[in-house]
């Protein structure tokens, strides 16, 4: 085994405290809201990320070996245009993907420091030890932080690309979109970068099938998001009782995952001292994720205050990635 020569630095902006309270005010407001909703960075504890870390590997789920063809096709042409020698990563997840960007700027000679930066702290924490020690010169610095919330927090040294892979971005509605893309402009500074992931529109079935797959892990992740709440806040959901659905909404160009409660049911929240009680049929919305188009999303860019740059697509036309300057 390398043994890393720097130590790997890990800051959280999420204690448990603040965890908790985050997680209960996102329950309260969506669970008493109509329609339930229920945001999507909560499928993330440690059981949730092996769950997406499936999702990736499944034959139906397309989005990451075509964002994998276009980083081993592309990650020298990024790595040179970036100029980097720090790469901040949001949801960086497993930080598999990372290591073709990781390997083009280290080629380049000018590789100082990566930062992962992600909600999942175990997942967090395995990914920099496993990156630092598969990059011994490299100074890891793992930040668990809510990129919602925290960026005005993240490091701010050295020459920055900021990459956000596996199109995470369409995970945020539109407004809050809006509101990530300018506060992270407002992070950076001249000469820094930023690596967006996006998924594209296409043919609704091969859309649907993604988000549906015959193994049943997407109905696991979206239900893992009741199992979470149970431990943490006390409630006495059954999640099996809860069916996943997933559907395409082409008006919004966005797939929408919910739960639908398969019987009428009463649930406790104990920590909120709050009943829910689901109709039958009841369906409670967990994530939506945006599919977009790439003038759409050179658009966003540009009103955020970033100049769009390159962009590369995937030969079969599925997926995006954009490098835009700060
Ligand atoms: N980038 C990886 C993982 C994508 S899964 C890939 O492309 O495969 C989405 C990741 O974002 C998860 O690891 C999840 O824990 C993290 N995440 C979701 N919402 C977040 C938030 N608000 N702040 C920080 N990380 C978040
Ligand atoms: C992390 N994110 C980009 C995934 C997506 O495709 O929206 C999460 C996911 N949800 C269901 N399957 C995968």
């Amino acid at each position: 085994m390398t043994v890393s020569r720097q130590a790997v630095h890990l800051t959280s902006h999420l204690d448990d405290t603040y965890l908790r309270q985050a997680l209960r005010h996102d329950v309260r407001t969506g669970l008493t809201s109509t329609p339930k909703w229920l945001p999507p960075k909560w499928f993330y504890d440690a059981a949730g990320s092996d769950l997406f870390s499936r999702i990736t590997r499944l034959p139906e789920y397309y989005p990451t070996r075509r964002e994998l063809s276009i980083l081993r096709r592309w990650a020298t042409d990024i790595a040179a245009r970036s100029g980097a020698d720090t790469l901040v990563e949001l949801g960086s997840g497993t930080s598999e993907k990372t290591v073709l960007l990781l390997d083009a700027l280290a080629a380049t000679g000018r590789l100082r420091t990566y930062t992962p930066v992600d909600v999942d702290a175990v997942t967090l924490d395995d990914a920099a030890r496993r990156t630092s020690r598969r990059y011994p010169d490299l100074v890891v610095r793992a930040v668990c932080a809510d990129f919602e919330r925290h960026l005005a927090l993240l490091p701010r040294r050295g020459r920055r690309m900021v990459a956000f892979l596996g199109g995470t971005v369409g995970n945020l509605a539109p407004s809050a979109r809006e509101v990530f893309l300018k506060e992270l402009r407002a992070t950076l500074g001249p000469g820094d970068t930023f690596l967006l992931g996006a998924d594209l529109v296409k043919d609704t079935r091969r859309l649907v099938a993604a988000y549906n797959d015959g193994a049943g892990v997407t109905a696991a992740f979206n239900r893992n998001v009741l199992h979470v709440i149970n431990r943490e806040l006390g409630a006495d959901f059954e999640p099996e009782a809860f069916e996943h659905v997933a559907l395409y909404n082409p008006r919004r160009d966005w797939i929408e995952m919910r739960l639908r409660a398969s019987r009428p049911m009463r649930v406790w929240i104990d920590a909120l001292g709050l009943p829910v009680s689901f109709a039958a049929g009841e369906e409670t919305r967990t994530e939506i994720s945006a599919k977009f188009r790439p003038e759409g999303l050179r658009r966003e860019l540009v009103a955020a205050g970033f100049l769009p740059g390159r962009h590369y697509v995937d030969p079969t036309g599925d997926f995006l990635l954009i490098l835009a300057h700060a």
